[in-house]
Parts: C-alpha cells; structure tokens; sequence
C-alpha cells in the first residue's frame, strides 16, 4: 500500500527536523508506543500494541533514519515482529518545505504485512496503514512549534494565549497553586515562574502531550478517573504533570513521599486523599490498603 500526504507545520524547518530525530517526539506520535529506546544514528528500538481488525498484537521492532539530508529530507523504516500475528513494515520518504516561519512536510508512505495478518485482506490492511500513518503525522503536527514572543511573556501566557494550548491552567499567577505545572527539558517547572524565552530551544511537555499516542488516557489519567482523583478538574493538569515528573524519579513512592512531593499543588475540592491514592495506583501499588478519608 502507497500514501502520500502532507502537512502545514507551525515551526521553522529547523525545529522540525529536531523533532523529527528526537526519540521522545517519536515515542509520543507513533501510535500504540509503549517504549522505544535508540539514538537517531544506530536506530530506535520500539514496542508497538496494536489492533490490527480482529487481530491484537504487541509488536517488537526497529525504527531506522536513513538517506538523510539536514534539514530538507529523510527515510523512516520500520519492522516490527508481532508474535504468531505476523510481521509489518513500513516505510515513509518525509521531505521539509520552507514556507515563511512554517513548514509543509511531504511524506510518502509504503506499508506491508506479513504472517496470519497478510490473511486479513487488503481492504482491512490498508485501512490499518492509513490509521497508523495519519495518527503519527497527526500527532507529529502537533509537537514542533516555535513563535516570537516579547521578552516579558510567561511561558504560561505563551502556551495558552499563543498557542491556544490552554490544558495549561492559571490558578495564582504567583507560584503556589501549581495549576501551571508543566515539563522543561523534562524536568518539573511552574510556567507562570518562567518567561517563554528562557524556554528556546528547550523541550517543553505539557498536559496536551500526556495522553497516549492513539488518543486514549495514559496510566496515571487512567488512575485519577479510576480512583475519582478530582472534582472540578481545574488543578487536575498541574497534578497530573507533577505525578508523572514523581514517577519518573520515582517509580514506587510511599504515602508520605507522594503527598511531600505534591506540596507546591494545591487543590480545593477533593482533599487531596484520592489525588494520592491514585497516584500510587499509576505506580503499580495496591491501594486498598489506603483507607477512605
Ligand atoms: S499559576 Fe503558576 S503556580 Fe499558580
Ligand atoms: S479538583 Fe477542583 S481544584 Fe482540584
């Protein structure tokens, strides 16, 4: 199956093609990543679930840069191995077009099946391929952006005024709710205590970014609505990110670490009990041994 489509980016050639071979970006828009791990020069090594019609399988495999030419073009190629489902593999030929401060990105994809998957039929196959190639490159447009700002401007007021990202709350405007929690170079930063520019050039995660690559709630999202983690919703953002900077430093916190470390998030509805408890939850722990509060 061949498919060929493009898309308007909201970011300079440059920044694009820095997404392109950031291994984070890729685990985020490939849809069903689970892991990757890798380096853009030896290759990426990734765990892809996917449905593919009836067929379900966790596929393990190689994503590979080649035939790359910075900043304008390159080859993505992977394979992945599915077990007794089959194989798949695919490829996409990707080219970057300036235009003014955006970029038209051109890709090309070719996808094939192999195994009890190749059974499937053709109409179902490239169905599945479309989905997969729509969602990355869906995904993918989301993730670069660059934008002038004035030097007074709060990575807060960027992101939410700017560019309409607005899952980034405002709650004080002076450091202590943490309702503006989010990511800078993957480390847990308040946005309304830094100025956007102090950002260029940086990787900023925000709530946007959290969910799972096909759309659905990641695992500690999962756990707040499992384990009824909030009310109005409004710090929800701010605890999320703060819980997953948490688990990150710390897979397995107790009790007393998760509530220390959330002490710079403040919450007005639920008492914060439920908030905890599912944060330990999304580390794998048994909470039923937390009692009601
Ligand atoms: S808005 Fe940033 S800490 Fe409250
Ligand atoms: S759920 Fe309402 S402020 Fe936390």
């Amino acid at each position: 199956m061949n498919l060929s489509d493009s898309r308007v980016l909201d970011a300079d050639v440059a920044t694009v093609w820095a997404a392109l071979l950031n291994k984070d970006v890729l685990q985020t828009c490939v849809p069903g990543c689970k892991d990757m791990t890798g380096n853009p020069d030896d290759g990426f090594d990734a765990t892809v679930v996917q449905k593919v019609g009836p067929v379900k399988a966790t596929f393990k495999g190689t994503v590979i840069l080649s035939e790359m030419k910075e900043p304008s073009s390159l080859t993505l190629t992977g394979e992945g191995k599915g077990g007794a489902a089959g194989f798949a593999k695919g490829g996409a030929d990707v080219r970057l077009e300036p235009q003014g401060d955006q970029t038209i990105l051109h890709y090309d994809v070719e996808a094939k099946v192999g195994g009890k998957l190749a059974q499937l039929g053709s109409r179902i196959i490239d169905g599945f391929a479309k989905k997969m190639a729509d969602q990355f490159f869906d995904n993918f447009q989301q993730k670069p952006v660059s934008g002038e700002v004035e030097g007074r401007t709060l990575l807060v007021q960027f992101l939410r005024e700017d560019l309409h990202m607005t899952g980034t709350h405002v709650g004080c405007d002076t450091s202590q709710c943490g309702a503006c929690q989010v990511h800078v170079n993957g480390q847990p930063v308040k946005a309304c205590t830094m100025f956007a520019i102090e950002a260029d050039g940086a990787e900023v995660g925000t709530i946007e970014g959290q969910a799972n690559a096909d759309g659905s709630l990641n695992v500690i999202q999962q756990a707040f609505q499992d384990h009824h983690g909030l009310q109005c919703g409004f710090c929800t953002p701010g605890m999320v990110m703060t819980a997953a900077a948490l688990l990150k430093e710390n897979p397995t916190p107790t009790e007393a670490e998760v509530r220390s470390y959330l002490k710079g998030n403040i919450c007005r509805c639920t008492g914060y009990h439920n908030i905890v408890k599912a944060i330990m939850a999304a580390s794998g722990q048994d909470v039923g041994a937390i009692a009601a509060e």
